[in-house]
């Protein structure tokens, strides 16, 4: 006897869109963007706002409560702050467990928060992550106002669709994606990181612009003097444009929230994560990327994508911002005689995913993935590194 089955089949569609402004002096009275911001749907309306602050950006700016509640003072009509703001520890420590998300829920119900009020979150990537994680989970998701503080934060991990903290050993186990309401980016910010985050932010760009952008690349290169030195507009153009790199491929690869398995910004990062973890986090994550991609865009010669003299512009890109391409372990072997490194690239497959899917270059400024990772090409493409070092 057959089974009388009916399949409804649901399909509707649904449109993001959220502003990332490139601003300065984002808590002077005068600046209308974030009162503009939060009166987007209601302008007659006074709205409420809880302010979260990571704790690394309050020490360096202790007078950003108070600037904010003045701000919102002058604009009253606009804007109601609602309470303290929350100081949370800045960096790793906060995604590594969920006891700051427990927190921030625990505050937004004691502040009263419903769906039409708005988090604001002022900080480095792994607080906006746990914050924009508390958000979209209480009540099925607060409207979230990011401020990234940090050059990493403003040009890739704040202006993008994901959230998420550490668990279970595995980074980003727990998270959404979830579109913010608006991100607002101030490049005064950046003035008080330290000098290692500044450089170590800039890999993402010159990552963005191998695989997308050649006359990007071709500014930095041209401008790596002003960067090296952290000159302010050099800066400010070098995280807008990178910027707006990520924000055009979520907005147009097709795959905004990554069901499939390629993930080109993610280009170098198979490398790059494993290092992290290897020297257990000595290495800032931008200063993994760029050995990283040093690395890809060595196997990429050794396959015979790309030409050897771009290899050599790549590392003299980077050398130039301060960003070394080598590292001791990259040589390094276990028992099995296979590279420490190499477990990298099934952890990698894992994380996206399906099949292993690595990008390569094939030019400055075009990518092309690649499915399978030969040991012998990369042996040869590390030992192509290492040369370059001792050449130096
Ligand atoms: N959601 C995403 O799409 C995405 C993408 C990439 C990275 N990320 C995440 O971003 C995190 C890394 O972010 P990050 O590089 O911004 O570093 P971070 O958030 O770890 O911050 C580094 C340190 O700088 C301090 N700090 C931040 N801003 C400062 C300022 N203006 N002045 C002085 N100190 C300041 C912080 O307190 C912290 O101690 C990781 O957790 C990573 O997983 C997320
Ligand atoms: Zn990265």
């Amino acid at each position: 006897m057959s089974v009388d089955s009916h399949i409804v089949r649901q399909q509707f569609r649904v449109s993001y869109e959220y502003p990332v402004a490139f601003t300065e002096g984002i808590f002077d009275p005068k600046n209308l963007i974030l009162r503009d911001t939060v009166t987007t749907h209601e302008k007659s309306r006074r709205h409420r706002v809880v302010v979260i602050i990571d704790g690394g950006v309050s020490a360096s700016w202790p007078d950003l409560g108070a600037k904010i509640n003045r701000y919102a003072l002058a604009h009253g009509t606009s804007i109601e702050i609602l309470g303290e703001p929350i100081i949370v520890p800045g960096g790793e420590a906060c995604k590594n467990s969920t006891k700051f998300v427990d927190e921030l829920h625990g505050e937004f119900a004691i502040r009263g928060l419903d769906r039409h009020s708005f988090v604001l979150v002022i900080g480095g990537g792994a607080v906006l992550d746990m914050a924009g994680y508390a958000a979209a989970t209480a009540h099925r998701g607060i409207r979230l106002i990011r401020i990234p503080t940090t050059v990493l934060a403003q040009n890739d991990a704040g202006v993008g669709v994901k959230n998420g903290i550490n668990a279970f050993e595995s980074k980003n186990y727990l998270g959404t994606f979830c579109p913010p309401f608006a991100v607002l980016n101030d490049v005064h910010f950046i003035d008080t990181l330290e000098e290692r985050d500044k450089r170590a932010g800039m890999a993402e760009a010159v990552k963005v612009a191998l695989i997308r952008d050649a006359e990007f690349f071709e500014w930095m290169c041209e401008n790596s003097h002003l960067l090296a030195r952290f000159e302010r507009s050099a800066m400010a153009y070098m995280i807008r444009r990178c910027a707006e790199l990520h924000l055009r491929h979520i907005a147009t690869s097709g795959d905004p929230f990554e069901y499939g398995s390629a993930r080109p910004l993610d280009f170098g990062h198979w490398a790059a994560h494993k290092l992290e973890v290897l020297t257990d986090h000595g290495l800032r994550h931008g200063e993994a990327v760029a050995i990283g991609i040093a690395l890809d865009s060595a196997y990429s010669v050794e396959a015979e994508f790309l030409p050897a003299e771009d290899f050599d512009t790549i590392c003299n890109l980077f050398e130039d911002l301060g960003l070394a391409c080598t590292h001791d372990l990259l040589g390094q072997s276990g028992d099995d005689g296979r590279l420490l490194i190499q477990t990298g690239l099934e952890e990698f497959r894992q994380h996206l995913g399906g099949e292993l899917t690595v990008t390569m270059l094939t030019s400055i400024g075009t990518g092309i993935e690649i499915h399978q990772i030969s040991d012998h090409l990369l042996q040869r493409s590390v030992a192509r590194l290492l040369q370059r070092r001792q050449a130096a």
